[in-house]
């Protein structure tokens, strides 16, 4: 069955080979016959379904041992790259860190053009987790870019310039836009972020050729039940108390994955977490907070609720479900069911009926703590009660990465295997009795400054294990896994030649055999990798082809860089023989001399540092290197450090001023409390996070095979 289905892939293949390139305006029935095509990648999951499974196989896995680089590509970014390139006409489309555009030559890496937002350095805080893009969409002769500060920008794909821009998003509000459009129906379909702030979610769609706004699908109600903004919201409020955090905005962001099906006209969109996490603070006596955490179905013609799966009712813990969702064909128990599947962060694999939006089964995929498992016939979750942390600190599987994040992972025809990028992890919730919403700052509802406090647990989530996990979708079970012992699961790409490719936290790209996990081939490249990678051809030939650069939700205190962070596009082919660059390791670090602080300055230094810097620059004031390690700042920083934190004087680099939330007394402790890591860091800290490591782990009886 499986030789069969190559073989017809195979004879596709070469046919769209040695036949010319597709329309040159790439239209929405090129993205539905993609797979006639193979030789190019249309849309962010290549195909509407998302599958990021490539028909090609001239790279397969007996030939694999010629792979090599070909082409690289200097994006001149050292910021997180996250990036599915889209490559049509030989033509590759990018998106780099900053929301930064570039068109290459697919053949050779040569750049054709570039465009850059110019979005403000300043607008950088207002991103959880990094200044990343995930990619464009692309439709008749125009590129699509959501940019970091809300724009949603039409660019001419044959020279880059703006067709139009529309503002997607209220610029006064700490909004971010990160993750790729989507053409459906002759609609740009467009999300965003920030529910860590404290926004309301919801998702747009704009006609291609105009810009203009066709409609909008907010994801939660507000306190004003006199505004109609659709009937799928008159219903959602029953499931909040009339004491919501309504100033929150509550959540509910839709920041990542869409996916589409033609036939029966549904667009499915993934709802992201509320804001904030704890339930108890969020919504006392609440329900189940429709629609945070859930998957939608909706009509893309009229952006009207067809049906909803809520993965997280009542979600606590920041278990969004926005992660990458799959549309699939498959046999279950003798019955082809159209299916939609997921990994969603909070633990647990779900296979749903796509046309209904009925359970069909799911299965925790990571160790989970939070519940038991997922009734089948009500479609919930039955909680164990150990994910209670309204009133106490708990530690809490998965972690607020989740047990699965934004990396995309694959499902292959061959095999009928999902590839999932799992992270198998705990973590310390910690409820903050006193919070009040503060629109300059996070609003998870956390006690970052006790958790600094109560040194053990300052680096949650410090040792977790991350791992290439191949799922049976049918069975529920896991087919196989790799192992790695640090670093992030990068995205994922499979592969009619047998193959699943995937980069490494250290600088390589990877390809194992789909059926076993078998390593057959890997190749360094010096930077690290957490982008998905892509396979399309031109003349003739397969190229596989990778963004590298890391950053995103764990960049800044994840595994210490030991390269500088040179971002790159990297491109492999059969014979290719191209030395990969040689990366600069990270600058020497400086040593600061100073005298050690008063207790009292230091600790309310460390409980500022945890609110206000800990998220980017690290626990710890230690950083990965992604973000300056404060403790190594020059003497020249430490000299204009007030010039830096209030007056924002690095703004343009991404630092922007803390003005509105830290006077002068607080800067200054700050400063003291970083100083005093520095001084200590070689005995103190290293201590410090060494018995913190032992502490945090998640069990190692909860990682049996
Ligand atoms: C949203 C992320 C973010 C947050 C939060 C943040 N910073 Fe920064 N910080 C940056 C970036 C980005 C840079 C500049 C990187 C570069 O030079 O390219 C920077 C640079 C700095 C520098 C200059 C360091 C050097 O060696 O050049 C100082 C000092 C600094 N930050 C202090 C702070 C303090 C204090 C806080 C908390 C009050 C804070 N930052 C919060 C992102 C952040």
């Amino acid at each position: 069955m499986i030789t069969k289905l190559r073989k017809t892939l195979c004879a596709l293949s070469i046919l769209s080979l040695i036949t010319a390139n597709p329309s040159l305006a790439v239209n929405e029935q090129d993205i539905i016959n993609a797979d006639k095509t193979p030789g190019v990648w249309l849309s962010h999951g290549r195909t509407y379904d998302e599958k990021r499974f490539s028909p090609l196989e001239q790279i397969h896995s007996d030939n694999v041992d010629d792979l090599g680089l070909t082409w690289q590509y200097a994006t001149g970014n050292t910021r997180g790259m996250e990036a599915t390139p889209i490559v049509a006409d030989g033509v590759m489309y990018i998106t780099t860190a900053w929301s930064r555009v570039a068109a290459l030559d697919a053949k050779t890496g040569k750049s054709i053009w570039t465009f850059d937002p110019m979005v403000a350095g300043k607008k950088g805080r207002d991103a959880c987790c990094d200044v990343v893009n995930r990619g464009l969409a692309i439709w008749g002769d125009t590129v699509f870019l959501g940019a970091l500060d809300g724009r949603l920008i039409a660019l001419n794909k044959h020279d880059g310039k703006v067709i139009w821009s529309q503002q997607t998003t209220d610029p006064k509000k700490p909004y971010t836009i990160t993750g790729a459009p989507r053409v459906v129906k002759g609609k740009v379909i467009i999300g965003n972020g920030g529910a860590e702030f404290g926004v309301r979610g919801y998702f747009s769609a704009y006609h291609v050729l105009t810009g203009e706004l066709a409609w909008r699908f907010y994801t939660v109600p507000t306190q004003l039940q006199e505004v109609n903004e659709g009937e799928h919201l008159s219903k959602a409020r029953d499931s909040w108390s009339p004491q919501s955090l309504w100033n929150t905005g509550l959540g509910g962001t839709v920041w990542d994955s869409f996916a589409y099906d033609p036939s029966l006209n549904l667009l499915y969109v993934g709802v992201g977490n509320a804001s904030q996490y704890n339930r108890k603070q969020r919504s006392p006596g609440g329900g189940d907070n429709l629609f945070v955490a859930s998957i939608l179905a909706v009509n893309p013609d009229t952006g009207k609720l067809v049906w909803h799966y809520q993965t997280t009712p009542a979600e606590s813990w920041d278990y969004t479900a926005t992660q990458h969702m799959i549309l699939a064909d498959i046999n279950i128990m003798g019955q082809e069911r159209k299916v939609l599947m997921q990994a969603p962060k909070n633990g647990f694999f779900y296979v749903i009926d796509r046309a209904t939006g009925e359970l069909i089964s799911a299965k925790n995929y990571v160790p989970v703590n939070w519940a038991s498992h997922i009734d089948v016939e009500s479609g919930r979750p039955v909680e164990t009660g150990i994910g209670d942390w309204s009133n106490t600190q708990r530690m809490i599987s998965p972690a607020i990465i989740g047990g699965h994040n934004w990396h995309p992972m694959s499902y292959s025809d061959s095999t009928g295997l999902v590839y999932i990028p799992t992270i198998h992890t705990t973590y310390p919730y910690k409820p903050n009795s006193q919070y009040q919403y503060d629109p300059k700052g996070f609003n998870t509802g956390e006690d970052f400054a006790g958790l600094a406090a109560s040194s053990p647990d300052i680096v949650p989530g410090f040792c977790s294990p991350t791992r290439l996990t191949a799922w049976d979708p049918v069975e529920q079970k896991q087919a196989w896994q790799v192992k790695f012992s640090r670093g992030v699961s990068a995205g994922i790409l499979s592969t009619a030649g047998g193959l699943v490719f995937q980069g490494t936290t250290d600088g390589a790209l990877h390809a194992y055999n789909d059926n076993d996990g078998d390593l057959l081939w890997s190749q360094n490249v010096n930077v690290g990798i957490m982008a998905p990678p892509i396979s399309y051809a031109v003349d003739g030939e397969q190229y596989i082809a990778v963004l590298a650069g890391l950053g995103g939700s764990q960049g800044g205190h994840g595994d210490e860089l030991e390269n500088a962070n040179s971002g790159h596009v990297f491109a492999f082919k059969l014979n290719g023989n191209l030395t990969p660059p040689n990366i600069a390791s990270r600058d020497t670090l400086v040593k600061v001399q100073a005298t050690a602080l008063d207790e009292e300055s230091y600790s309310r230094g460390r409980s500022l540092y945890a609110v206000h810097c800990l998220r980017c620059h690290g626990f710890a004031a230690k950083s990965s290197g992604l973000y300056p390690d404060l403790r190594h700042s020059e003497q020249g920083v430490h000299n204009i450090w007030k010039e830096i934190v209030i007056d924002g004087v690095f703004a343009d680099k991404g630092m922007a001023s803390f003005k509105d939330s830290l006077n002068s007394d607080d800067v200054n402790d700050i400063h003291g409390y970083v100083i005093q890591q520095a001084i200590s860091s070689d005995a103190l800290t290293h201590r410090l996070l060494k018995r913190v490591v032992s502490q945090v782990c998640i069990p190692a009886e909860w990682l049996a095979d």
